[in-house]
């Protein structure tokens, strides 16, 4: 479809295009004109050639690692020493190019320091930092200190709030790693402006800001700017360049900005999505309400095969059921999520949905062959730090796809940990990408049962 609007609009442009590049040619002939001749009237700005030089791949560039020593002079502006993310934050005049994806600043921190000459510091800010394959798709953000204002460019937009720089990276666009890795951090680190904070956001993915929009606007008042497309010098008092982030899919209440968790988080969500249920209900023997059983269905790996025997023994065990897969508006969605009782999915992003649950609902996480681990990091701890009961069904061999592609005493099947040294892709291609699973339904309806006492509970 993309290729048939682009040939569409193409055969229109390319009657105009000859004009066009006429008009074109002699606006660059002009420019250069006026650029060549101008060199000559005065020497360019200081500034400016910090500019370009930043702008030409500038070998003084100094890459700031994880891990890494660096300059002791931005150590109280910055923090290098968290497990998933670097982070920066700036008071005085600081000056955000986003076309150059340069930050100048200069502050009374600064003074008394032997500023080495063109030197920049290079930080990726996306909130996975040991991810070596994801941080090598995130852009550098170059860090510029200077002394003396005639070395910076001249601000063309000033904003009376503070900055927050952050990145969406590689994973952004996957919904477990935009809550993870993007929405979390970004709430521990702008929540206490009460929304006077004006988010830059670098890498943005595609349609990301369109399908958070109530998170965004929720966090700041103020349209959210795309760096890589801004030609502005915009100019703040505070800015900081990174996000908090704790751990995955968690908040740490002991680690900056203290006292916040994974449950105020989840309160916060149920609260901008105006969604209804604060707590699931509770079955007692007056109540004669159906609890709501949410099945997240995979269409395209780890697929439950028989979901129709699931559906049918739950409704049996008289659970109102709903079968869902996870592709709608976050607005539609999180409303459906919100009405369950119980929540049943193969292990895979779509969990990450128990967001919207209410507490005390139950998570059933179902762990195919080989995902137990991942499965526990993910799910688990979170679903529980969230005030979710938590029940999990890990499959026996004979339910797994797996025994039609490998003979039952492989490797592969008898000793997951072995594939797991093979390396992630690897890893990734046989339990992730090429496992369904047929639960066996006498052993399986007792984890219906069990989540139907959790209730009563
Ligand atoms: C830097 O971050 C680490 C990890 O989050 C934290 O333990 C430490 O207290 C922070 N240091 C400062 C000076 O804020
Ligand atoms: C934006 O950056 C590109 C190179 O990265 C450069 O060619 C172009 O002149 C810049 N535009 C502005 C308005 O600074
Ligand atoms: C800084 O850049 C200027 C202009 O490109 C150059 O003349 C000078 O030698 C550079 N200084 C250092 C220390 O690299
Ligand atoms: C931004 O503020 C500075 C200092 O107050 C002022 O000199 C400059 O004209 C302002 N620029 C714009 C574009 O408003
Ligand atoms: C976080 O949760 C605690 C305990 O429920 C509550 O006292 C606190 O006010 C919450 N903080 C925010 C910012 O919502
Ligand atoms: C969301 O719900 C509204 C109203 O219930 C409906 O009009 C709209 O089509 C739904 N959108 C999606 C993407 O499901
Ligand atoms: C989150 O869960 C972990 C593991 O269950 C637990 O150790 C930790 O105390 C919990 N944190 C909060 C804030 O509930």
């Amino acid at each position: 479809m993309l290729e048939k609007l682009l040939a569409k609009c193409c055969v229109k442009l390319e009657r105009k295009r000859v004009g066009l590049w006429v008009l074109f040619s002699f606006v660059l002939v002009t420019v250069s004109l006026c650029t060549v001749l101008k060199s000559y009237m005065d020497p360019l700005p200081i500034w400016e050639i910090n500019l370009r030089r930043l702008n030409s791949n500038n070998k003084n560039t100094v890459k700031l690692v994880p891990h890494d020593s660096f300059e002791p002079f931005l150590a109280p502006m910055c923090n290098f020493s968290g497990e998933k993310s670097d982070y920066c934050e700036f008071n005085g005049d600081i000056r955000i190019h986003g076309n150059s994806s340069s930050i100048f600043f200069s502050s009374p921190q600064l003074e008394n320091i032997e500023l080495q000459e063109n030197r920049t510091w290079g930080i990726k800010i996306y909130a996975r930092k040991t991810d070596e394959h994801v941080m090598g798709q995130v852009k550098e953000l170059l860090l510029k200190p200077v002394l003396s204002v005639q070395e910076m460019p001249k601000c063309t937009v000033n904003h009376s709030v503070p900055a927050i720089v952050f990145s969406t990276g590689g994973y952004g666009g996957n919904i477990f790693h935009d809550t993870s890795d993007i929405l979390i951090p970004l709430y521990l680190t702008s929540l206490h402006f009460n929304r006077e904070v004006q988010f830059l956001i670098q890498d943005k993915h595609y349609y990301w800001n369109e399908r958070h929009e109530v998170t965004l606007k929720a966090l700041s008042k103020y349209e959210i700017i795309d760096l890589n497309h801004d030609k502005e010098i915009r100019c703040f008092n505070n800015a900081i360049i990174g996000v908090q982030s704790h751990q995955d899919f968690g908040i740490d209440p002991e680690k900056l900005p203290y006292g916040l968790t994974l449950r105020n988080f989840t309160q916060f969500i149920r609260k901008i999505y105006s969604l209804q249920r604060d707590t699931a209900i509770q079955i007692t023997a007056e109540d004669d309400r159906k609890p709501r059983l949410l099945i997240i269905s995979r269409k395209k790996t780890r697929t439950i095969l028989n979901e129709d025997k699931i559906v049918a023994e739950a409704q049996r065990l008289g659970y109102d059921v709903e079968v869902i897969d996870a592709r709608m508006s976050l607005k539609n969605f999180s409303k459906i999520v919100n009405s369950a009782d119980v929540m049943l999915g193969v292990h895979g992003a779509g969990l990450t949905n128990i967001l919207y649950l209410p507490e005390n609902a139950v998570l059933i996480q179902v762990i195919p062959i080989g995902l137990q681990s991942v499965s526990k990091i993910f799910y688990e701890r979170p679903a529980k730090n969230m005030s979710l009961k938590y029940l999990e069904y890990e499959i026996s061999v004979k339910e797994s796809s797996l025994i039609q592609q490998y003979p039952i005493k492989h490797q592969v099947i008898t000793d997951p940990e072995i594939a797991k040294k093979a390396g992630w892709p690897e890893f990734k291609k046989i339990y992730m990408d090429n496992q369904d699973v047929r639960l066996d339904m006498s052993n399986f309806r007792t984890v219906l049962v069990k989540a139907l006492e959790l209730l009563r509970q």
